[in-house]
């Protein structure tokens, strides 16, 4: 069969939704379109019971003991804002403190800055080389301030998965809450509250091919309670978290979504990864001075990062594009032409912070789409870099840190 092009290899930005997610969603937008609050008739009922049974796939999915812990959201974003400002704010009397990561996504981080402006104070904990918090480290940042530790389940640029269980562990043992935006690892890597000690956990359908619009934050219920206090106020909705009225196909189609990716995460992470490998090595194997940021083990099993020394990012993709959906760094920051502040927090020069691409496999990713994309990036980086004065200096042994640029 021909390969149907453009290839969509951008699954951090956003996954297709499985056909299966739509089915189960129709009859909510036709003849089942009752109100879930409205609790005297049938119409009603039968829209709370697609929106319960939605809450018990996603409590399913990350392990959490009551659906009455997952509160509907918009996405990942309403989930991040409700779980920080909802924490300090609710906390406020108990200390000023946040731990969280320079890696965070911009919703985390923006977040974060907000509440410094409020008089909140906020550790930007460093990673290391491959991306990793590193638990000492965090432990030594807590002090009798500290109201949250927020450190994100995996990151969406380099995919390197966290600690997260320690870091449970050590949140617990210091009566610290723990929130983990795990938007990019829920459906893909097992996640469980309870096993992970994790109070607080932000989702987003559309990353686990669902719908786009609807995501979810787990709120612990017992040991400990947590509370957070409320963005929206209104009807009381969501057990007075989120107040609005619950887009139920929406919902249903998060919970169908989980369903299907708890049942078939071990062997699409198994496949999606051999996949992943298949595509590195192929790279690798024909491009020098090829680098994968990230950790080489403890990743989500579809990711890839890779920089080429010598190229900008945006030039490769700018070959590829017609046929490739790719991307350099995160998919909002990736219209401006800044470097990407994960792969520059991982200690890279700038060059190669700008010459990272990201590819993202997904559910229907294809053997014959990961050789012609990996053929087709090697193909348009070696063309890049035949036109590179740049990298046939570096070839012919000049050091270029030592080269004294006109105007500078
Ligand atoms: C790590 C991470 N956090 C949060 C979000 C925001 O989620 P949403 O798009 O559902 O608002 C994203 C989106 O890509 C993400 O990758």
């Amino acid at each position: 069969m021909p390969l149907k092009l453009p290839i969509f290899m951008d699954s951090q930005s956003t996954t297709p939704m499985d056909p299966r997610v739509l089915e189960a969603m129709l009859p909510y937008f036709t003849e089942k379109f009752g109100h879930p609050a409205s609790r005297n008739h049938p119409f009603g009922w039968e829209a709370e019971a697609g929106v319960d049974k939605a809450r018990e796939q996603i409590a399913t999915l990350i392990g959490a003991r009551d659906p009455k812990e997952v509160v509907f959201t918009s996405g990942g974003t309403e989930s991040i804002n409700l779980a920080l400002k909802g924490v300090a704010e609710m906390y406020r009397e108990k200390g000023n403190h946040i731990l969280t990561t320079t890696i965070e996504q911009r919703a985390s981080l923006d977040v974060c800055k907000r509440l410094e402006r409020q008089g909140f104070e906020v550790t930007y904990l460093p990673v290391g080389r491959e991306g990793l918090v590193d638990v000492e480290t965090l432990r030594a940042a807590i002090t009798d301030k500290t109201i949250l530790i927020s450190v994100m389940f995996a990151n969406n640029e380099i995919g390197t998965i966290q600690p997260i269980a320690e870091i449970g562990k050590l949140a617990k043992e210091r009566g610290i809450i723990f929130h983990t935006d795990a938007t990019q690892a829920a459906g893909k890597v097992p996640v469980n509250v309870e096993a992970m000690g994790i109070d607080l956990l932000s989702a987003t359908a559309h990353l686990l091919y669902g719908p786009k619009g609807v995501g979810c934050l787990y709120v612990r219920r017992k040991n400990p309670r947590v509370r957070v206090a409320a963005m929206m106020d209104g009807g009381g909705h969501e057990r007075g978290m989120r107040s609005g009225t619950v887009p139920v196909p929406l919902a249903v189609g998060f919970g169908k979504a989980a369903e299907i990716c708890r049942e078939v995460m071990g062997e699409e992470g198994k496949r999606l990864g051999v996949l992943r490998d298949r595509l590195q090595d192929l790279i690798l194997s024909k491009v020098d001075e090829a680098y994968v940021n990230g950790h080489p083990t403890q990743r989500l099993p579809h990711n890839l990062n890779i920089s080429f020394a010598y190229v900008e990012g945006e030039s490769v993709l700018m070959g590829l594009n017609k046929e490739s959906a790719l991307s350099s760094g995160s998919a909002c920051t990736s219209s401006t032409l800044e470097p990407s502040y994960v792969i520059a927090a991982l200690g890279v020069d700038s060059e190669l912070a700008h010459s990272s691409i990201r590819f993202g496999l997904h559910r229907f990713s294809t053997e014959e789409e990961v050789d012609f994309v990996g053929r087709r990036s090697v193909e348009v980086v070696q063309r890049l870099r035949e036109m590179s004065p740049l990298y046939e200096l570096a070839k012919e042994g000049v050091d270029l840190k030592t080269i004294q640029w006109k105007g500078e």
